[in-house]
């Protein structure tokens, strides 16, 4: 099922998991079930634990050893305390990217060979020694020859190759749990994956990273809040990016921003303000809002101006998840669960079918205790954590830009807070949200909406005649035929060609048998070709045994 190679980490993990006390999450995965014993022969899984070390700490060392692409896995679930228990979380959040660096020179060779020429002839000074460096690039500073102060990423030599062959085994690891964990339905592993894949291989196309901090650039030109940084397009390629070097305090720095004078409260009402403006406004929105990322313009400290770096993760909804989404805010600060519930029934969020009366009353039970708390410290953040968590039980399959909304904005209100605990967030929020929903509505906005579709609307109306006259045509014809696909339907043909395979693989094995036993019967020659053909027989047989006799079944029911 699974390459050597890969089956070999899979024993390397289970050797560094079980040393750092993850039985369950060996035996949850089944890691090896064939070779149980292989464990307890296994050499050196002494423990590397103290017994009064928690799960999520034992985890995040774990996570540690095994590797960069690991721990961003781990920083990656951190972000996601709809699926996670909250000490957990909170444990994967300490895990720090920084890795050694590589050499500067190697750095210069990369820089080279990306852009043909040598480092003294493009730019005026070239540092060798990284002012960063993490698990997929690392940053040094330079200067063009006009002067100018700029900053170049570079990717890690042979990253893509490391990370692909990182995820190879991280699907491997899901595929085991979606099998053997009962868990696994409700945490849906295979999907978790697939979605830091995503994240993880947009980040090394550098090229893309210059173009989002571009776009970024351009709505926010002009803005007195958030500063961009220039990309210097000239000396941008895949495996590098050069932008404009920034001197900012950076935000988690609080004790420097106090000292010259910052207004906090202004600083963290327009971080709240800048989250909301991206995504309703301009619906693009950094989405790797960590403090280390974040830089404050303190020149004016009565009006601090942030700065933004690192543009590798980026989020867009589609206007309908917008829509939904602001509908769903406004309705829940409204207490209004029948709202929210119908909203995520209209929306498609949940499955047609889904009760409303059931929907509306599980998001009561969630997101009433949430209003425990006066108006100004109940968090956005949460409120979407409960609600993806609680959809998710009725079958909501959470988008994954629903996924980065959730954890940006649990990054953004956790900045506004550390920078100024009484933030009220939807004081700030609010207005933002219905000035963005009344826009939505009025006339000229649904007008403009509608000349935009309405190239699509007049060739609809243009094939019309025709496409109803071959429909005519063919009912009167009688050759009419409606294409249904329904899931059930689709999971009943998978079973009959599972059995119509298993009984054509069964009927094989018993045929080769009767060969093979012939043959050791008649004593043919060479001997050991009967049994070669017993042996292949069997596995033939096992292979297709009937599974719901030998009562291993998952969670799904599928066998
Ligand atoms: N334009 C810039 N000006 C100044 N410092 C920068 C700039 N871009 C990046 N840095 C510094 O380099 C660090 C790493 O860069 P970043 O783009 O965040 O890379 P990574 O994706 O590895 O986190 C940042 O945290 C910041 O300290
Ligand atoms: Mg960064």
């Amino acid at each position: 099922m699974f390459r050597p190679r890969v089956v070999l980490r899979l024993f390397a993990i289970q050797r560094i998991l079980l040393r750092h006390g993850l039985d369950e999450i060996v035996r949850a995965t089944h890691l090896y079930r064939p070779l149980s014993w292989v464990r307890r022969l296994a050499p050196g899984h002494g423990r590397a634990y103290s017994e009064d070390e928690s799960l999520g700490s034992r985890l995040r060392m774990a996570l540690v050893e095994l590797g960069p692409i690991f721990v961003k896995f781990g920083q990656s679930l951190s972000t996601r305390p709809d699926l996670l228990p909250a000490d957990i979380a909170t444990e994967l959040a300490k895990l720090q990217d920084r890795v050694p660096p590589f050499s500067g020179e190697q750095a210069q060779q990369i820089v080279e060979t990306a852009l043909g020429r040598p480092v003294s002839e493009i730019f005026s000074r070239f540092d060798v020694e990284p002012l960063a460096a993490a698990s997929i690039a690392q940053v040094h500073t330079a200067a063009l020859e006009s002067g100018e102060e700029v900053v170049i990423k570079v990717l890690r030599p042979n990253v893509r190759t490391n990370i692909e062959a990182d995820l190879e085994v991280l699907y491997a690891m899901a595929r085991l749990a979606e099998r053997f964990w009962s868990e696994s339905r409700r945490l849906r592993p295979v999907e978790v994956v697939g979605e830091y894949e995503k994240t993880v291989l947009d980040e090394l196309d550098l090229m893309r990273e210059a173009a989002n901090a571009a776009q970024l650039g351009r709505n926010f030109d002009g803005s007195t809040k958030l500063y961009v940084p220039t990309v210097h397009w000239d000396y941008c390629r895949p495996t590098m990016l050069v932008t404009e070097r920034i001197h900012g305090v950076p935000v988690a720095d609080t004790t420097k921003l106090a000292e010259s004078g910052t207004d906090f409260k202004r600083l963290a009402a327009s971080g709240v303000e800048i989250f909301f403006t991206q995504v309703f406004q301009h619906n693009f929105f950094h989405a790797d809002m960590h403090p280390g990322n974040i830089f404050v313009d303190v020149s004016n400290p009565a009006y601090p101006r942030y700065m933004a770096v690192d543009f590798g993760i980026v989020g867009t909804l589609s206007s309908r998840d917008q829509h939904y989404l602001a509908e769903n805010f406004l309705a829940f600060f409204n207490r209004d669960y029948h709202r929210v519930a119908k909203l995520h029934i209209d929306s498609g969020w949940v499955p047609p079918e889904t009760r409303l009366d059931e929907l509306e009353s599980a998001f009561r039970t969630v997101c009433e205790p949430i209003f425990n708390k006066p108006l100004s410290e109940i968090s956005f953040g949460q409120f979407l954590v409960r609600l993806f968590r609680t959809a998710r039980r009725f079958d909501m399959e959470v988008q994954p830009q629903l996924i980065l909304l959730q954890k940006t904005l649990l990054n953004i209100e956790g900045l506004g807070r550390q920078l100024y605990p009484q933030l009220d967030l939807w004081e700030t929020a609010q207005p933002i949200l219905e000035k963005w929903m009344t826009d939505r509505l009025s006339g000229r906005a649904v007008l403009g909406r509608l000349r935009e579709q309405l190239p699509d609307l007049s060739e609809t109306i243009e094939a019309m005649p025709q496409l109803l006259q071959q429909l005519v045509q063919q009912a009167a014809d009688g050759q009419l035929e409606i294409r249904v696909r329904d899931p059930a339907m689709a999971a009943l043909e998978r079973q009959i060609a599972a059995d119509s395979k298993r009984r054509y693989v069964t009927a094989s094995g018993t045929a080769i048998l009767i060969a093979g036993t012939l043959w050791i019967g008649f004593a043919a020659n060479p001997a050991w070709l009967g049994w070669a053909l017993v042996a292949s027989a069997a596995v033939l047989l096992w292979r297709a045994r009937p599974r719901a006799l030998t009562g291993r079944r998952n969670s799904r029911g599928k066998y």
